[in-house]
């Protein structure tokens, strides 16, 4: 039989250089032309230790909304010394009862930990299987790349969920305001057919989202 090579397994490519603080000035400064799939790095003389700290996870995040969680980013947008490292971080704060909604990630597999709380976590395959667990303090859960997923708190006082990615930039496509808030809207009659209701359902769940987000 013959051999293959291994099939790769990253997401972001490797870095060329030591780190590449991003120059989020210069993200829409195109180079001779070209667009840049990524952000070009702030000069090295002009780094410090600045650079390689966010304090952005250390503070909760308001929870007060129709959902009752807040995603805080970690991604490069808010930590530019994570530009080319392919990882980042999020901070999910859930009140009881909230959800961060179904939602995937185009670009990033997604590792958690439930750093407080009891949260149901759960994503469907590509074959359309739901996995879930109800996960406690230290216990952690992996969302396969692109995988459709949400964390719901379970339990009676706050949770508290940090999440990991392998990517500087992993993407956020978030199911409910995808399809129901999207700018400009999604027809209505792709939506009455997709999800075999009459329109009137369907306008409802749009007026919902277009008075609270
Ligand atoms: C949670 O699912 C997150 O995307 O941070
Ligand atoms: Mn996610």
């Amino acid at each position: 039989m013959a051999l293959q090579a291994p099939p790769a397994l990253y997401a972001d490519p490797d870095p060329l250089q030591d780190f590449c603080i991003a120059d989020l000035a210069m993200t829409s400064t195109p180079i001779n032309g070209f667009p840049l799939n990524g952000f070009p790095c702030k000069p090295a003389s002009n780094v410090t230790a600045s650079d390689f700290i966010f304090n952005g996870l250390a503070v909760e995040g308001n929870t007060t909304n129709p959902f009752g969680s807040n995603v805080t980013a970690g991604n490069v947008l808010a930590f530019p010394g994570l530009n080319t490292l392919g990882l980042s971080m999020n901070r999910i704060d859930l009140a009881p009862g909230g959800l961060n909604p179904p939602h995937h990630h185009p670009r990033a597999t997604e590792l958690e930990i439930v750093v407080k709380g009891e949260v149901l976590i759960g994503f469907i395959s590509s074959g359309n299987v739901y996995f879930s667990s109800v996960l406690k303090e230290g216990q952690m859960f992996v969302i396969p790349r692109g995988m459709i997923h949400f964390q719901m708190n379970v339990g009676k006082e706050k949770g508290l969920v940090i999440t990991t990615f392998n990517s500087q930039l992993p993407g956020a496509v978030v199911a409910p305001l995808a399809l129901f808030a999207a700018k400009p809207d999604v027809p209505n009659e792709v939506l009455t057919k997709a999800l075999q209701v009459d329109e009137g359902v369907v306008q409802l769940i749009k007026s919902k989202f277009a008075a609270a987000f």
